[in-house]
């Protein structure tokens, strides 16, 4: 569980230098400069505990970037770490050359080099970026933003905000546990969880809202392995996107919306409270409920709003439906890690036992009995081809698995040796996702389009488990 000694507010930032300037025509040709370099923030109440971090222009997270729908964005990278390194748009559904996916889609960004990121998202929501390449650590030390792509919007006037969950393992004093780092333990448990909790890289995070207005909260779980769950404390909670796409608005319960590493949730509150007034975010996945920050109501009050009781559904993006009477029919076998070890398995086209994949390769879970990329794509298919993907989790514990360039439909859940499925909410029917959690023994089934041509990955959101062993790729031709 998360846990913190002391409440105190605190919002330091950071300040980050700039290196290079943007001529002014470039906002207007909607083109950003980001760069990744080492910073210092501080993530704990304690105002002079201050942490190394990896971080888009020093800031974590890294600046929100907004965009339009079907508008044409450039994206001028520039590493400054002395890592090789790469950008992937997470969620969003983008030509294959600028997915940045390290050594499939690009090679990675060298130090000291650039490289041009230039799409046109074609759908609205919420998004995110972050490396891919050793993203385990280098997510872990703080690269990660917020993509937010405008014209899903369906009610005028009301404003949102970014809130973007992770959580850190951090000494007493602040500073990063590196030693941990790569730690096999993580690898083959749960992945890397962290011993505080931040929303936008604050210890709390205290957002001002209008009084008395909608507002929009957008979710965004970056953490390497936490699944999350969060509400707004006093507040009725609407869920209206999922992964960026609407779903029917859906008044959730106290215990909020979940969140697996990757995904991410929009909801709609009325923030009904006199000025000053404050209403805590709440982490409610543990025992007792964690508060991680707070909206606080504006001193300026807006004049009194009349909203519907119920949030106007958000404008859908459009996405093919999937035929499932002519689908091509496959299926992914999760196995491995601790208490379900592997006994043998493939890793770069040789076979190898359980041990030797483990010990030589750090290689711990497969797909198929495949651990890691491999030179062959999980499956090749035609553009406009539906796949229906039976995904089953052998292992014992759970897996956010994220498809790369689609969003696919959930079709049905069951767990391993129970016939009956699961009775699934109706905004899950209804929404298309780019990353799915599976419990342990599950079995979901999901399917999707292929209409993105290109090389795609398919993978465990758990960095961890991404890195030793859950990760694969197809190829849309
Ligand atoms: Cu968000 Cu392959 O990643
Ligand atoms: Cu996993």
């Amino acid at each position: 569980m998360v846990t913190r000694r002391i409440v105190l507010i605190n919002s330091l930032g950071i300040v980050a230098s700039t290196f290079f300037h943007l001529n002014p025509s470039a906002k207007e040709n909607n083109i950003h400069l980001l760069k990744a370099m080492a910073s210092k923030t501080n993530l704990l109440e304690d105002p002079s505990a201050l942490t190394n971090v990896w971080a888009y222009d020093g800031m974590v997270p890294g600046p929100i970037i907004r965009t339009k729908k079907g508008e044409e964005i450039t994206i001028e990278f520039i590493n400054l770490l002395d890592q090789p390194t790469s950008i992937h748009w997470h969620g969003i559904r983008i030509d294959n050359a600028m997915d940045g996916v390290s050594h499939l889609t690009q090679q990675p960004v060298k130090p000291g080099e650039s490289f041009t990121y230039r799409f046109t998202p074609p759908d609205a929501g919420s998004y995110w970026y972050h490396p891919h390449n050793r993203s385990w650590e280098q997510l872990a030390r703080g690269l990660y933003g917020a993509l937010i792509v405008e014209g899903d919007e369906s009610e005028p006037n009301v404003r949102d905000y970014t809130i973007i969950a992770d959580d850190w393992r951090l000494e007493n004093d602040g500073s990063l546990h590196e030693a941990s780092l790569g730690a096999m333990h993580d690898w083959s448990h749960a992945g890397r969880l962290g011993n505080i909790l931040t929303l936008n890289g604050k210890p709390y995070e205290r957002l001002n809202v209008p009084s008395n207005e909608r507002v929009r909260l957008r979710f965004i779980n970056t953490a390497n392995a936490r699944i999350m769950r969060f509400a707004i404390d006093g507040l009725d909670n609407w869920l209206v996107a999922l992964d960026g796409q609407a779903v029917p608005p859906t008044l959730l319960g106290k215990e909020g919306v979940m969140l697996a590493p990757a995904q991410r949730a929009d909801l709609i509150v009325d923030v009904k409270g006199d000025p000053g007034e404050e209403f805590a975010i709440v982490e409610t996945s543990g025992e007792e409920n964690l508060v991680a920050g707070y909206l606080v109501c504006d001193e300026i009050n807006s004049p009194e709003q009349s909203f519907s009781d119920k949030p106007i559904p958000l404008r859908s993006n459009k996405i093919s439906e999937p035929h499932l009477k002519s689908a091509q029919v496959l299926e992914l076998a999760m196995s491995g890690g601790a208490m379900r070890f592997l006994s043998s398995g493939m890793y770069r086209g040789e076979k190898y036992d359980g041990r030797e994949l483990a010990t030589k390769h750090k290689q711990v879970w497969s797909f198929n009995g495949v651990s890691g990329m491999s030179e062959e794509p999980f499956f090749k298919t035609n553009r406009g081809e539906t796949i229906e993907l039976k995904l089953i989790n052998e292992t014992a514990w759970p897996h956010s698995i994220h498809l790369h360039g689609h969003h696919f439909r959930i079709l049905s859940r069951r767990i391993r040796g129970k016939e009956a499925p699961k009775l699934l909410p109706e905004y899950e029917i209804q929404s298309w996702r780019d990353t799915v959690l599976l419990e342990r023994d599950e079995i979901v089934k999901i399917a999707f389009v292929a209409d993105n041509p290109g090389k795609w990955m398919l993978h465990c959101h758990m960095l961890e488990h991404q890195a030793s062993g859950m990760g694969t790729w197809f190829e849309v031709i």
